[in-house]
């Protein structure tokens, strides 16, 4: 269609005025935002390694998503202060609900058996029947957004039969699926558009909140066990390079402690500005990211790493201290650590020239660019955390440093002497 630039329907009414728009997007915004955090706060509760991974990537996308909402709701003659208003007390009890899922088959069932495809089928609808002219930028948000969530939904559906068809959770998630339901029923669905009966659903489970673990949570049946110590490959390799290559390759896949560390601070810090989570979202995939390097690099190379020990300090050591000191042990002590040689360049470099391994190389190259982005950030955000100038959380960031390497070097010594033995 040449005409309308192929944008179709062009005479129809659409079915959304401005201020009905407002409403039904801030919802959405609403809905992105908790299952953001709600995926922050599981993520070192949960067991399956690629649950992990993906709470980490779609938590991402939920940020992005409504960031962009953000943006939308504030040209549709909306103010910026309703952004962190609650839209709806149902909705808000569907999230409070979800995130005390008690196993991984529940929350699966709860995030992607019901939440994302209520929301995908409300994109689809909106899309439809919004008036595709004077609606055009919220249509082009929906379309990218349906693509994600479709990726989403379906990576979803194949971990709920997994985890169905494991046994592992023997009593199943029915009840919690039906609950979610009655939530968003009550709510008026998604969009808050669909019919519904002028009655408050009860609290099932969220008359207590939700807590954070205090040691992080790896697979009992497939992964080896929780420990402060590195570990390395299990038969390691007389070569001295090829030795330091390996455990360079075990220390990116070991990294999603620090991925769970930023899952804390994303559920525990309050009141930041939207930014703050934004910037934190993504900062946590690019560690899940790093992590997935390592698990690549590892499995090219024909390597065991589920079975090994597995690396949790960066999460556990840290577990007891408030947000802001979290935040600074990564992005200053550790991440703009760093950015002083040998640091990251000189991993690069290593696996460029000395282990003269392609794959290793090119992760390596962009680990380091990612690191560049998190020692900014930490300066960004450490000084509002703390309510002190960088210099001050510098010396912060030393003291926990210095904690932290304490308690890290006697599970080494340990470690070592038992495998001396
Ligand atoms: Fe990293
Ligand atoms: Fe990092």
């Amino acid at each position: 269609m040449l005409n309308y630039i192929g944008i179709g329907n062009p005479y129809n009414l659409g079915q959304y005025g401005v201020e009905k728009n407002a409403k039904v997007l801030q919802r959405y915004r609403f809905i992105h935002e908790g299952l953001l955090r709600i995926a922050a706060g599981h993520l070192p509760a949960r067991e399956d390694w690629d649950l992990k991974c993906a709470l980490g990537k779609h938590l991402y996308e939920d940020a992005e998503s409504a960031n962009q909402w953000r943006q939308r709701i504030t040209e549709l003659r909306t103010s910026p202060a309703v952004l962190n208003h609650e839209p709806d007390a149902t909705l808000s009890l569907l999230m409070e609900e979800l995130i005390q899922a008690r196993n991984d088959l529940e929350l699966v069932v709860g995030i992607y058996g019901v939440v994302r495809p209520a929301l995908l089928a409300s994109y689809k609808k909106h899309m439809a029947n919004t008036q595709q002219i004077v609606d055009q930028p919220t249509v082009r948000i929906l379309r990218t957004m349906i693509l994600d969530l479709e990726d989403q939904i379906a990576w979803g559906e194949q971990m709920i039969r997994h985890l169905e068809e494991s046994g592992i959770y023997p009593e199943g998630a029915e009840e919690f699926r039906q609950n979610m339901l009655t939530f968003l029923t009550a709510s008026g669905g998604i969009d808050g558009l669909e019919p519904k009966i002028p009655m408050l659903p009860s609290r099932s489970r969220s008359h207590e909140p939700y807590k954070l673990p205090l040691k992080s949570v790896r697979d009992p049946r497939k992964m080896g066990p929780a420990t402060w110590a590195r570990t390395g490959v299990a038969i390691p390799p007389d070569d001295p390079v090829k030795m330091s290559l390996f455990s360079k390759m075990r220390v990116r896949q070991e990294e999603m402690t620090a991925a769970e560390l930023i899952a804390g601070v994303i559920y525990s810090q309050k009141n930041m500005p939207w930014e703050f989570y934004r910037d934190s979202a993504r900062h946590l995939w690019d560690e899940v990211r790093h992590a997935l390097f390592g698990q690549a690099a590892l499995e090219s190379e024909g390597i065991d790493w589920m079975s090994r020990p597995q690396y949790t300090s960066d999460y556990d050591v840290n577990a007891l201290k408030i947000p802001g000191a979290q935040y600074t042990w990564l992005a200053i002590g550790i991440e703009e650590g760093a950015m002083k040689r040998p640091g990251k360049a000189g991993e690069y470099e290593f696996c460029r020239d000395e282990a003269k391994h392609p794959l290793m190389t090119q992760f390596q190259d962009y680990d380091w660019a990612d690191e560049v982005v998190h020692a900014n950030l930490g300066r960004k955000w450490t000084p509002e955390l703390i309510g002190e100038e960088i210099g001050y959380v510098r010396e912060i960031a030393k003291k926990e440093l210095e904690h932290f390497w304490h308690e890290v070097r006697n599970a080494q010594e340990q470690w070592n002497e038992q495998k001396s033995q």
